[in-house]
């Protein structure tokens, strides 16, 4: 295409992708399985009290490429989607550089980001086992929000359990997920037996993702007549897995530009937005016809897994409940800074990204969060949209990239995922915006506490 690139590029509703991507299938090296805590490989009859069965069949499935995305998913994909992938001309315009900056904007759906392309389809597979309810964590309050819209679309009862902190800094999250119907608690609660040892042990905890899991999976066992299951916004391959799309439109969009991206950027909490992002450009980077493309997780310098983190099989909760799975993590027992990025403060990482990340095909950077949040201000003064704190460590790692083609003149062409808006994340701009806002960057003695909870399992590395 020889004209200019429009500033928003939408598909056709017929373009939708049909089939979600398992990168996995195309990888050299699978990411290494999830495991019990004796060490055995876990099996699908070890996952299904927790999981809902199609859900279990797509966690332990390396090898299917493609798979279906059910009618009734799509259907619902179809009120939001396609999303448009965007051109940043103002942005550039300011930075001064050669370099093309688009991102792929998820944030158009009631739940304001991404989340919704999973929660959309773990909700249907719950329906479709004729379960009664499912239960979650949420940390941000995004992923919560999802679930609950979809939910109520698909009349499932849900159980939010709600990172304290987040659930305190952002009321209005919890009011949407109640409009949806959801039942929501701050955790640690007292309304599950880990929730209470947890208060025992640190009365004052703000929460962190990991414990909310742990109460989330407890309240599924709980639910009676086996009519109960619990679902995750991130880390799990089946998550990635329906992440996909965003990589698969953003593919395809770039096919209609007649471009394509030199550098793609995420931000990085459970990996899920990233994994789904890459998917496609990895596929070719992987299969040598694009080796040269770059890809950039970003992290909170608060809770830098990949950065700074052991890879290593962790418990996927602080409550050691979970299986183990291969990742780079801060341990289980990492209790991370009650920084405004909420989605982003999990001790450990997909185990797809970060086996992309040991094996050299990913780069990953971790940002304070004030210069995050100053480029979160500088793109939404710039480009008519507030970012969620998430996505603006992508936005910063971008305009660090453009600024280096202005210094050097080269004229690369940067994709980032814009995952999500931050219209419920005032108290964090307001914070910046006073000059009130702080770093908390963990000591390397604070890490060794957290490395101590990752388990050893005699015989497995
Ligand atoms: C807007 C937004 N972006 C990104 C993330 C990080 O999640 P993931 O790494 O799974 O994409 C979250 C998580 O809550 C989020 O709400």
């Amino acid at each position: 295409m020889t004209e200019q690139a429009p500033h928003r590029l939408y598909l056709r509703e017929d373009q939708i992708p049909t089939q979600w991507y398992n990168l996995r299938a195309d990888m050299p090296e699978k990411p290494e399985p999830i495991r019990l805590p004796n060490g055995q490989v876990a099996a699908p009859e070890d996952l299904a009290p927790v999981f809902c069965d199609e859900l279990v069949r797509q966690e332990l499935d390396d090898d299917t490429a493609y798979v279906d995305i059910p009618e009734p998913v799509l259907e619902m994909y179809r009120i939001y989607r396609p999303s448009p992938l965007c051109r940043a001309y103002n942005l550039e315009k300011a930075l001064g550089t050669p370099a093309k900056i688009y991102y792929k904007f998820e944030g158009n759906n009631t739940s304001g980001s991404h989340k919704l392309n999973s929660a959309i389809a773990q909700a249907y597979y719950a329906k479709a086992q004729d379960l009664d309810g499912i239960t979650t964590e949420t940390g941000a309050g995004q992923w919560g929000t999802a679930l609950a819209e979809a939910s109520a679309h698909f009349g499932l009862n849900l159980d939010v359990f709600m990172v304290k902190c987040s659930y305190e800094q952002k009321p209005f999250r919890r009011n949407i997920m109640e409009t949806f119907d959801a039942h929501v608690t701050p955790s640690p609660s007292d309304t599950t037996e880990i929730g209470r040892k947890m208060l025992a042990e640190h009365p004052d905890s703000s929460g962190s993702l990991g414990t909310a899991i742990s109460e989330a999976v407890e309240r599924a066992l709980n639910i009676p007549g086996n009519k109960g299951r619990y679902t995750l916004g991130s880390v799990l391959n089946q998550v990635v897995l329906h992440q996909s799309v965003i990589g698969l439109e953003s593919y395809a969009a770039f096919e209609e530009l007649g471009e394509y991206p030199d550098v793609v950027i995420g931000c990085a909490g459970g990996g899920s937005n990233l994994g789904g992002l890459i998917a496609p450009f990895m596929r070719d980077k992987i299969k040598g016809v694009r080796p040269d493309t770059r890809f950039v997780a970003v992290e909170p310098a608060s809770c830098p897994s990949l950065t700074r983190g052991r890879y290593a099989y962790d418990f996927a909760d602080t409550g050691r409940t979970c299986p183990l799975a291969k990742m780079y993590t801060l341990g289980n027992g990492f209790l991370p800074s009650p920084d405004h990025a909420g989605g982003l403060r999990y001790h450990g990482m997909s185990p797809i990204v970060s086996k992309l990340k040991h094996d050299g095909y990913l780069d990953a950077v971790a940002v304070k969060q004030t210069d995050v949040f100053a480029a979160a201000v500088e793109f939404a003064r710039l480009e008519t949209i507030l970012p969620a704190p998430e996505s603006a460590h992508a936005i910063f790692q971008a305009v660090e990239e453009a600024k280096r083609c202005a210094e050097t003149g080269e004229e690369k062409t940067i994709l980032f995922g814009l995952t999500g808006t931050g219209y419920f994340d005032m108290k964090a701009y307001d914070a910046y915006n006073r000059g009130e806002m702080s770093d908390h960057v963990p000591t390397d003695e604070e890490l060794e506490a957290g490395f101590a909870s990752i388990p050893h399992i005699e015989g497995v590395q």
